[in-house]
């Protein structure tokens, strides 16, 4: 079932979230419509709080990247935990479906080490660097409750507040159904 995402604005995604058991309740109900609501929306990543759940829970699919090093890397992570991050900053022009038509470049280390349990709760530790890392690192950020315009300038910030406002109220234009902040 695709969902409306949670726009920029809205309290929840500005919450750490909680690890999660396999107990928890409509568990796989809900990892299929992120995926429903991610691929609906053209994204190559989701996590939880855009659907309005404050779990540590997202999900990633960088196949339209075309990344040889990954080249079918489809993935839920539950209860991630980023042990480590290393190599040389890059920038990347990053946008976030809770943010949409903002596009900005963000600089994050190459490379991570991550800890995580898949959806049999079985855990695992991998290595990742490039494009793979990128979205990994923006999607956990989304669990800590940081966006990625967090990392902009003072001045940056300043040039897209009315832009933010504006999504904020629900005057941004989009192809998916978005959810106005409830606070
Ligand atoms: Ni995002």
């Amino acid at each position: 079932m695709i969902l409306p995402i949670v726009a920029y604005g809205d309290a929840v995604l500005r919450k750490e979230t909680e690890n999660i058991s396999p107990e928890h309740p409509n568990l796989k109900d809900i990892i299929q419509n992120m995926w429903d609501t991610m691929y609906n929306a053209h994204g190559v990543g989701l996590a939880a709080p855009q659907i309005g759940k404050a779990i540590n829970l997202f999900i990633v699919d960088t196949t339209p990247f075309e990344d040889e090093k990954y080249p079918d890397f489809v993935r839920v992570f539950i209860n991630p935990e980023i042990l480590e991050e290393w190599g040389e900053e890059w920038e990347f022009e990053e946008g976030c479906l809770s943010i949409p038509n903002i596009r900005e470049n963000v600089s994050r280390p190459s490379n991570l080490r991550i800890k995580y349990q898949d959806e049999e709760f079985n855990w695992h530790e991998e290595e990742y660097e490039g494009m793979a890392a990128r979205v990994i690192q923006h999607e956990y950020d989304h669990c800590q409750g940081v966006l990625f315009v967090d990392y902009l300038s003072g001045l940056k910030k300043q040039l897209i507040r009315n832009k933010l406002s504006n999504i904020s109220k629900g005057g941004a234009r989009v192809d998916y159904k978005m959810r106005l902040p409830r606070n």
